[in-house]
């Protein structure tokens, strides 16, 4: 199995790398190559070939369609197939809807749902080539309870959803399976640097359910779970991976 993983060098992203790369599938992972962030991602490439995976990087910005179609191409080449895409790449600017500007709506939009379309359009020919493959869309609980602070963010991830759906009805007929991972509350940057404050956090824990936030692990299970064939026929389904919270947040 070749795995292409765009955004997989922190957080949940990393956490589907490892999974995919220790379930022993070909691992292809993308990021932007800010250079605080190459020691983290060399430490990775090195564990993980040491523990006798099979991984490489690409730096590429998700958002540049060429890129994205580039890093593709050159997987296909290189690995001679391409069977599961996980479109990872998410960013939040919690900001309120009244102070978004067009340009940051759009680069939000850009960050969050473009890039997984360019990262599709970019897979389809080879999966339909080969007669199939698995798409995974990592979306967000803010589809059914608006959480997440961003009116952008939002609508993007909601994008997600109607995206996948589509595959699901026109391109399951061609062996190609997609479906939606709804993370929340997830311990990585992203949730570190929305919830610095202590208090803040421990509110949060206090909401969930199964009483502890998620590690990038409790999430990869299930993408490599959904892109094996023990997930062979699931198609079209949103997931939440939340502790319950979403649904059955604790409290009054
Ligand atoms: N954490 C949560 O609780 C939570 C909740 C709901 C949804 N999610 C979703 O889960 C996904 C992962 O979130 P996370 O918490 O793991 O975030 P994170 O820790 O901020 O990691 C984001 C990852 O995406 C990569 N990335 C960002 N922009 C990119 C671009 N333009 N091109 C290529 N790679 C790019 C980053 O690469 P660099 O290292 O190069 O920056 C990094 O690997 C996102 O879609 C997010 O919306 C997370």
């Amino acid at each position: 199995m070749v795995a292409l993983i765009v955004g997989g060098s922190r957080g949940i992203g990393a956490g589907i790398v490892d999974a995919f790369a220790r379930a022993g599938a070909t691992t292809l992972f993308t990021h932007t190559g800010q250079p605080h962030y190459a020691e983290q991602v060399q430490k990775m490439l090195d564990q993980l070939r040491a523990d006798g995976c099979q991984v490489e990087a690409a730096v590429a910005d998700a958002c540049e369609p060429e890129t994205t179609k580039a890093v593709v191409e050159q997987a296909t080449r290189d690995f001679g197939r391409l069977d599961v895409l996980v479109a990872n790449v998410g960013q939040n600017l919690v900001r309120p809807a009244e102070a978004t500007s067009t340009q940051s709506w759009q680069q939000m939009i850009d960050v969050n749902l473009s890039s997984a379309f360019y990262a599709v359009r970019a897979v389809l020919p080879t999966m339909l080539h080969a007669g199939g493959g698995r798409i995974l869309f990592v979306g967000s609980s803010t589809v059914y309870d608006g959480g997440g602070g961003a009116i952008d963010y939002a609508a993007a991830k909601a994008g997600l959803v109607g995206m996948m759906r589509y595959l699901a009805r026109n391109y399951a007929r061609h062996g190609i399976r997609t479906n939606v991972i709804h993370p929340a509350v997830i311990e990585t940057d992203l949730l570190r640097e929305r919830y610095a404050d202590a208090a803040k956090k421990q509110l949060l824990i206090d909401q969930v359910p199964i009483g502890r936030l998620g590690q990038p692990a409790d999430v990869a299970g299930l993408a490599v779970f959904l892109a094996s064939s023990w997930g062979g026929f699931i198609c079209g389904q949103e997931i939440l991976v939340d502790g319950g919270r979403t649904f059955y947040r604790s409290g009054p």
